[in-house]
């Protein structure tokens, strides 16, 4: 156990304490994961969202200047054949918070699970729907579901979401009550977030019993009221996803493609801090330009780039943890 003063210090670690701590991290990962790290493909279902976070570009003041989309099911079931033939079998949905998405992809999960005799991972991450939705996506198939909290701080949290964290925390257990496997998460280096907060983020979700956890940067987007704002520092995100694998060895906790933004080897580095997920991006090309998040300029990273970082960490790939 951390307390959270040592939490607040780890946090701070640089230099040789910096080191010690990852090389912490990554035995605590060794031990229940030995050298495997999860891979995921992800497929972005819709860049319409009904809520107006201060740090995303899909947020719905701009709704009007995005070019929107929903996916259609051919053009999510073909993404998960390219996906499935690759040999990864968590297909990960993820989108903007828009209550009809749930329909399209209610009807997909059934699918997906049929096609492929169950050997799919269905990871779900569609915001904060209503206990209904959860249920019926649960009842089509759905595994897994991320919900962050992005900031344990109240204040900070209404600031940036415009959503109560109470709201937020309540989604999350209702996911947990539904039987989903559950990640959570948070943004390091929000403006107005001392250490002191983030540490309250990594303790909060020690709390909650969830099964993932997150930690990613920062990334100040264009047409954004954070446009002007600093990006997230990398040593406190990897020292935060350090933590969070001494924490709990047995967390997913993945490496993100935005830590790409703050270092070339930013993914690699998050590996070497005791990360074991890593994404490959399967959207079609129109829509993933479309979905704008972290900006225009955002890192999209390919299954053949994680397949090098994962050779350049000497770490193999591994399949999902919650199917057969
Ligand atoms: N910087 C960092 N994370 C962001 N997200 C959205 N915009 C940003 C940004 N500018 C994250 C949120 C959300 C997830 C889908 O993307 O944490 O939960």
């Amino acid at each position: 156990m951390l307390s959270r003063d040592d939490v607040i210090k780890l946090l701070r670690s640089e230099g040789f304490a910096q080191a010690d701590l990852f090389a912490e991290a990554r035995h605590a990962r060794e031990r229940i994961w030995g050298p495997r790290v999860l891979l995921r493909g992800v497929i972005e279902v819709t860049n319409v969202c009904r809520v107006d976070c201060d740090y995303c570009p899909m947020r719905r003041s701009n709704l009007k200047q995005t070019d929107r989309f929903d996916a259609d099911e051919d053009g999510i079931l073909s993404a998960v054949e390219d996906i499935h033939s690759h040999g990864i079998d968590v297909v990960f949905l993820q989108g903007g918070e828009n209550l009809a998405i749930t329909d399209v992809v209610e009807s997909v999960i059934p699918k997906v699970k049929q096609r492929y005799d169950g050997e799919v991972e269905l990871l779900l991450c569609l915001g904060d729907l209503p206990d209904a939705h959860y249920s019926r996506l649960a009842a089509a198939g759905a595994d897994s579901y991320i919900l962050k909290h992005e900031t344990s701080d109240p204040d900070l949290h209404l600031k940036m979401r415009g959503r109560p964290l109470a709201e937020r925390i309540d989604r999350l257990e209702s996911l947990l009550r539904l039987g989903y496997k559950v990640g959570t998460g948070t943004i390091v280096g929000l403006p107005g977030q001392p250490f002191e907060s983030l540490a309250d983020d990594i303790l909060l979700a020690q709390g909650l019993a969830v099964h993932m956890v997150s930690a990613s940067p920062f990334i100040p987007a264009e047409a954004t009221p954070l446009a002007g704002a600093p990006m997230g520092n990398l040593d406190t995100t990897l020292n935060a996803i350090a933590i969070m694998r001494i924490l709990n060895p047995e967390w997913l906790i993945p490496s993100v493609s935005a830590m790409n933004k703050l270092a070339t080897d930013g993914q690699l580095q998050g590996l070497n801090a005791g990360a074991n997920v890593l994404t490959a991006n399967f959207t079609p090309t129109r829509d993933q330009q479309r979905y704008t998040i972290y900006g225009r300029s955002r890192h999209v990273a390919r299954l053949d780039f994680l397949e090098r970082i994962l050779t350049e960490a000497k770490l193999e790939p591994r399949g999902s943890c919650w199917i057969s």
